[in-house]
Parts: C-alpha cells; structure tokens; sequence
C-alpha cells in the first residue's frame, strides 16, 4: 500500500481541475468521472507518449480509430456476449450488489470456489449475512441501432478496443503493406458496466484504453510476449516518471485469466487502496483472428512470400487504461514536504507531464512596468510551449506552492533587477532552488523535452 492518501489525491484533483464528478450538479453517476481543465492536459499528454513511443517511434505498428459501436457479431466471435462476465452477489436485506470476488478477497472467478468462500460473509452495505450464491453478470453496455427497440437492433458499446483492430487487421495488412510482425494501436473509450465502481477513476464504467496488438508467427510467441511485457516496465518508468519501487508484476492464475487469453501478466501499481492492476500483457494466440474467421466467413489467413505457409498469426496484446496511468502518476507524483516549517504538497511530474511547463509572475501586479516585462517573457515562454501560466495572484510564496500542487516544474518571477539588468528568477519545483538568468538563456535551462 502506497503512503499517499487516496483521499488526499481526490481532493487535489478536485480543488485543482484534474478531475470532476460527471453531471455533478445532479449528484453525478456512479462510474463517471470527467477532466477538468489540467486533467484534460495531462491525459492528453500521457497519450501523446504512449502513441510516440507505440507508433511514432516505430515503423511497423499502425493506428487505427474504431468506431465504438460495431456490428454485435463483432462480440459474439470475440466471445464477449457470452464470457465477459464477472462473479456478482445480491444481498437478499438490503438488495445491494457486489463483486463476488472481491468481497471473497480472492482473484478467483470461479463460481464453485466463491461459494465456499463467500459462506457467513456480511454485506458491506448493510451488514447482515443474507447473500445470494453468486452468479455470472454480463459487463457489456448494450444500445438499439435505428429506431426500433428490440432484439434485432441490440448493439453493444465496446468493452475494449481491440475488437476493432482485429476486425480491421486485413484492412490495415493491405493498405500499409504490412509484413509479419506488425502490430494495430488505438487509443480510445470503451465501457464496461461494472458491478461495483470504485477508488475514484481506477475502476469506473467508461474507461479509456491504450492497446496494441501485435501480430505475429506463432512460434516466435513467448519471445515477443517477454518483449512487449518489458516495454510496459521501461515505459512506466522512463517515460512516464514511476518509482520502480511503487510496481511489480502479477501473472494471472488459471481461473482469473480472460476467456481470450493463453499467458497474462499485469504490471500492479501501488495504489493508496493497495496493490492493483495497471497494465496488462496478454498472449491471446490465434483466438481472435481464428474466431472471426469462422463467424464472418472472410479468409484472415496471413500468406509468407518466403515460406509460402499460410496460417492465422497469433496475437500478443498490450493494454493499459488511460484513466488508471492518470491516477497512478498522480499518486506516484504526489509529496508532501516540509520546507522551513511549512507543508508543501508539490506533484513531482515528469515535465513532460505537467500539465503547465512554466508559470511566469511579475513580483508585483500594481507596477506597470513588471507587468509589461512579465507578459513580454510570458509571450515568448508560451510560444514556445503553450501550455504557460500568467500569475500574479497573492504573494510570491502563495505563487510557488500554488504551481507545486499542480507540478509545474518551472516559475519564473520578473522583479526591479529585471528591468536593470534583463534577468529573472527561475524556481525548480523540484529542488525550490532559485537563481538569475538572462531572459535570452531562459530557454536554455529549462529541461522540459
Ligand atoms: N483488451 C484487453 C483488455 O481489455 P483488461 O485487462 O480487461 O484487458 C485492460 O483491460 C486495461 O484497461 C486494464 O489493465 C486497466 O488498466 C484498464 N481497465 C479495465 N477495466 C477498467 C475499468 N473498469 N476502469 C478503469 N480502467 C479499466
């Protein structure tokens, strides 16, 4: 368990615009969460990495933007209609649902195995010992297509987002001329209703994911899976700033394994609320492509000019939740420090994380000729970087702890000595050190890429 509160980082979330209850105003909606002004920053900017370090910086992997809702078929070859499931139990008092595995304490979903463990056990919500024998509950949102409500117009809304990469595998293989291995990336909303959502944004019914699948010849598929399970570690750490300490592997026993999946391995992260899933690495073999196969009817065999085999390729799979990367950088980033007798909450982002790169003060807002310099070095700072924050609200010191709590990783204050001499303060979040620098060689110091 991780020293950081979960309530201290909801708070910080709340009072600073990372994230908002959804329809607050109406009491919001268990499960929906929307980002605020500086959350939406910092999503974008966690996207923007992994889609440079998936896509970008390679030159076989492709991305894709499915449509959310696809034809339900789609769902019933990937097995979802009928196996995405998880344990729930009713409480017969007070008619509360829970995740049966979850108040079992165990991984497990085996429904025999939950029996037997869930025997005496009370509702959390009410208390009383009077729980239904669990059963299988179906995850996947459905909607009707068109104006008629029934059977035949059921349509799901995606449960993740890989469905559309297989679907759409032949399509990218032709028109990117692809070879063996090559793999499909897409970032994008998926939904889940989920039994009991819960720890703020970890557990919620739309999510966002990051997936790549990569295609490849079977017998190269332990080697490729140890492959894509150590880019998971090196990303969370180089690139998105995680203390190693705060995670660690789990590898999925034989009854928590999706119905998909022949090997999975998650990296946990250390949440306030303990040890918990963060990213996933699945060997899901030919299943997808193989069963699409069969239900639609469309050859998805992959020819090879050298060997002149024809054969499904298997499927090795990287997925992480937007929201669940958000929160565990944020929890990872999170300090409270005391510095001279005061308390300090300061959000040791990566820098090209923060969500502002440099906020700018003049020392004191009622002095024109601060204020004029401040926005001539905010101009410069902000075309630069964008994402700059002019402040001149209360004190200086007020200023620094303000742009701590939000990460910002540089402030640069314009005094009287500037107009003498064109220098500046620059502050290091980090360090809170301070020193002058010329406002030509600003640019300099800054390590921000
Ligand atoms: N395509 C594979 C797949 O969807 P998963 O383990 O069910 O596998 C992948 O989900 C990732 O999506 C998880 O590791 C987690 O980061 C995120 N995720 C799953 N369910 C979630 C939920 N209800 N709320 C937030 N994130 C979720």
């Amino acid at each position: 368990m991780s020293d950081v509160k979960l309530d201290d980082v909801v708070s910080l979330s709340k009072r600073r615009g990372f994230v908002f209850q959804a329809s607050e105003i109406y009491g919001g909606l268990s499960g929906f969460y929307d980002y605020g002004p500086l959350g939406v920053e910092l999503v974008n900017n966690i996207k923007k990495e992994w889609w440079d370090a998936m896509v970008r910086e390679r030159d076989n992997i492709f991305g894709v933007d499915g449509a959310i809702v696809q034809n339900p078929k789609l769902w019933e070859a990937s097995g979802h209609v009928a196996g995405f499931t998880d344990p729930l139990v009713d409480c017969k008092n007070c008619g509360a649902r829970h995740r049966a595995d979850h108040l079992a304490g165990t991984d497990s979903t085996n429904l025999d195995e939950l029996k037997g463990m869930l025997k005496g056990k009370k509702c959390p919500t009410c208390g009383k010992t009077d729980l239904t024998e669990p059963r299988t509950y179906n995850m996947m949102m459905k909607t009707w297509v068109g104006p008629v409500e029934d059977d035949n117009s059921v349509a799901y809304l995606r449960p993740e987002t890989a469905g559309s990469i297989f679907t759409n595998y032949q399509n990218v293989r032709e028109t990117m001329r692809a070879k063996l291995p090559f793999g499909i990336a897409q970032i994008g909303k998926a939904f889940r209703n989920e039994i009991s959502p819960r720890d703020f944004i970890f557990r919620v019914r739309e999510l966002e994911q990051m997936e790549m699948q990569y295609f490849i010849r079977p017998e190269t598929q332990d080697e490729v899976y140890e492959q894509w399970r150590q880019f998971a570690w090196k990303f969370l750490t180089e690139r998105m700033g995680i203390d190693e300490k705060n995670i660690s592997w789990h590898e999925h026993g034989d009854d928590e394994r999706a119905h998909y999946a022949k090997a999975a391995h998650d990296i946990y992260f250390k949440f306030p609320f303990g040890d918990k899933e963060l990213w996933g690495t699945h060997n899901r073999t030919d299943f997808d492509l193989g069963s699409h196969q069969k239900v639609s009817g469309k050859d998805l065999q992959y020819f090879d000019p050298e060997s002149r085999e024809r054969f499904t390729p298997y499927v090795i799979e990287s997925s992480v939740g937007v929201g669940r990367m958000f929160l565990a950088v944020l929890a990872d980033a999170y300090q409270e420090e005391e510095i001279n007798g005061d308390t300090r909450i300061v959000l040791k982002l990566s820098p090209k994380l923060a969500p502002y790169k440099v906020a700018v003060s003049p020392l004191l807002k009622n002095k024109p000729e601060l204020v004029e310099k401040a926005r001539e070095v905010y101009k410069m700072l902000k075309s630069e970087f964008g994402n700059v924050m002019y402040d001149d609200n209360g004190n200086i010191g007020k200023r620094y702890r303000r742009q701590d709590e939000i990460g910002t990783p540089y402030c640069v204050t314009i005094d009287f000595d500037t107009l003498e001499d064109n220098t500046v303060t620059l502050r290091d979040r980090d360090t809170t050190e301070q020193q002058r620098v010329k406002i030509d060689e600003i640019l300099l110091k800054l390590e921000i890429y």
